[in-house]
């Protein structure tokens, strides 16, 4: 069962999600009237509650892999995000979002869907958490490198490290993601799709800071963000 999934994951990879199983649902979120941002329900709230066992995990991210990669470091293109070392509880409320509808994810819905229960989902995030973050990973290039991340350390101090630190390192208990060692370019879709309101799931008190911002910010602010490190959480290679 594992082998044919993670061969249908590398299928997939080459020819395009069209042939991929049943659709995700879809929530209207963010959109919905008294939309409640992380209401403690489902699947999730189970999933939080268990202790994930590494050694299950390890293999229920076998399939995970195929995209994200073994060290869970994703592609410095930005089509897929690093994972590793993100909070447990930031990984089961986006894959429980996933599967709920909750966030767009056509690509990777199919195996999102393979988790059979909040103990599989428990699993696999203790699993991911427990990875060193890898050291290489995509950056903001250009030849104007020093000036955008200048630009975006300012807005970055002001706006968004009261909620995901200094050093990018988040908030387990709030679910306030890890973004030390994410790719640009998967940083400016993410900001992107957040300030226009096409990520249903995403904090409201985040959307508020990031509404104005014009495209050339979320330029800097994603060029900033992609160099930052979490002291003791990167891989030492
Ligand atoms: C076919 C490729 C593919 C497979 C297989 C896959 N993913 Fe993903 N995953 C993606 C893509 C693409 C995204 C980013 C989507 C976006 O841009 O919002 C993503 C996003 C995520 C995110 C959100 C990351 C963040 O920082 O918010 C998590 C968590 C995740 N995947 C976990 C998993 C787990 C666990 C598995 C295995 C059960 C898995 N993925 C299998 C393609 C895949
Ligand atoms: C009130 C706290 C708060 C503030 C302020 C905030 N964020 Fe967030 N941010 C969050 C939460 C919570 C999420 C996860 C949203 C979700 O999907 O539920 C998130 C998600 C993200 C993500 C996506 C991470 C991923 O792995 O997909 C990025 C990148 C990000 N924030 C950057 C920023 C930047 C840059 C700012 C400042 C402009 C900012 N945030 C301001 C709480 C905050």
């Amino acid at each position: 069962m594992k082998q044919l999934l993670i061969a249908a994951a590398l299928a997939l990879l080459a020819i395009g999600p069209a042939t991929a199983g049943k659709p995700a649902p879809k929530s209207e979120g963010i959109e919905a009237e008294g939309y409640k941002w992380n209401a403690q329900e489902g699947e999730k709230i189970e999933a939080l509650k268990l202790t994930g066992n590494l050694e299950n995990g390890e293999e229920a991210y076998e399939v995970c892999g195929a995209c994200h990669l073994p060290s869970g470091a994703g592609r410095p293109d930005g089509t897929f995000p690093q994972l590793a070392g993100q909070h447990t509880t930031v990984l089961i409320k986006q894959i429980a979002d996933i599967r709920a509808g909750l966030r767009d994810n056509p690509t990777m819905y199919p195996f999102a869907a393979t988790l059979i229960d909040p103990q599989e989902l428990a699993d696999v995030a203790a699993y991911i958490e427990s990875l060193c973050i890898p050291n290489q990973h995509g950056q903001y290039d250009d030849a104007d490198k020093m000036i955008q991340i200048a630009l975006g350390r300012d807005l970055y101090q002001k706006q968004c490290q009261e909620c995901h630190g200094a050093n990018g390192e988040g908030d387990k208990d709030k679910f306030y993601p890890v973004i030390a060692g994410q790719h640009y370019k998967y940083l400016l879709r993410q900001m992107t799709e957040i300030r226009d309101g096409k990520r249903r799931n995403a904090n409201p008190d985040m959307v508020k800071v990031i509404k104005p911002y014009t495209d050339q910010q979320l330029v800097a602010i994603s060029a900033y963000q992609a160099s930052l490190k979490m002291p003791g959480q990167m891989c030492q290679d």
